[in-house]
């Protein structure tokens, strides 16, 4: 969907750097330490939600010293652009079965936890050892329904944010930091 000329986000001057690169990547390197270590001799399974997952999965991996698997789901998440409605449909599932593996989801954001909270309860179904949550972004003021993150990047506070994979109406994901967007201005 092109975005119109009153679109608040149009403007690449809105876009406010809130977690450079370097922090991104200095948080990468110890969640993946802290993810070796936790998981060492487990049958580990990465699970990233696409697309927003995708950079944080890429960068995350690399800094983690174990065997593991990775595996990717895609979903939609019904709502406007900004929101999500808690709707959540799995529009690409796992190539194969979870049993007897840990799983860990790799998600870039949890805003409302709908769409965690759907997800971990879907995967529950498949009899895997455990379940868990990475997410990069956390927003608590946003939170509908309590996700168990246990390994969390940054916490935000409620503002729309893009970048590092994150998208509004599909772009900026190509944004190597994670930025804020302003609203268009009064007037
Ligand atoms: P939740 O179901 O409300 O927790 O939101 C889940 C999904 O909404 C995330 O995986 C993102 O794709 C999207 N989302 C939530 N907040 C933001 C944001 O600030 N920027 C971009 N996408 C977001």
């Amino acid at each position: 969907m092109a975005t119109s000329k009153h679109d608040p986000f149009a403007s690449p001057d809105r876009l406010r750097p809130l977690i450079s690169t370097e922090e991104i990547q200095k948080r990468c390197r110890e969640l993946g330490a802290q993810i070796s270590a936790d998981y060492r001799g487990s049958d580990l399974l990465l699970v990233s939600v696409l697309k927003g997952g995708f950079i944080f999965l890429a960068d995350l991996v690399r800094h983690i010293t174990i065997p593991m698997e990775l595996d990717f789901m895609r979903v939609r998440s019904y709502g406007s652009r900004t929101e999500s409605s808690g709707v959540v449909e799995i529009t690409a599932d796992l190539t194969g079965p979870v049993e007897g593996k840990r799983v860990l989801f790799v998600e870039d954001i949890v805003d409302t936890g709908l769409t965690m909270t759907y997800l971990m309860r879907n995967i529950a179904t498949r009899h895997p050892v455990d379940v868990k949550v990475c997410s990069l972004l956390y927003k608590p003021e946003r939170k509908l329904v309590d996700v168990p993150i246990a390994y969390l990047g940054f916490t935000i506070p409620n503002q729309f944010v893009v970048g590092y994979g994150l998208d509004y109406d599909e772009k900026y994901r190509n944004l190597p930091y994670i930025a804020t967007m302003d609203d268009e201005p009064p007037g």
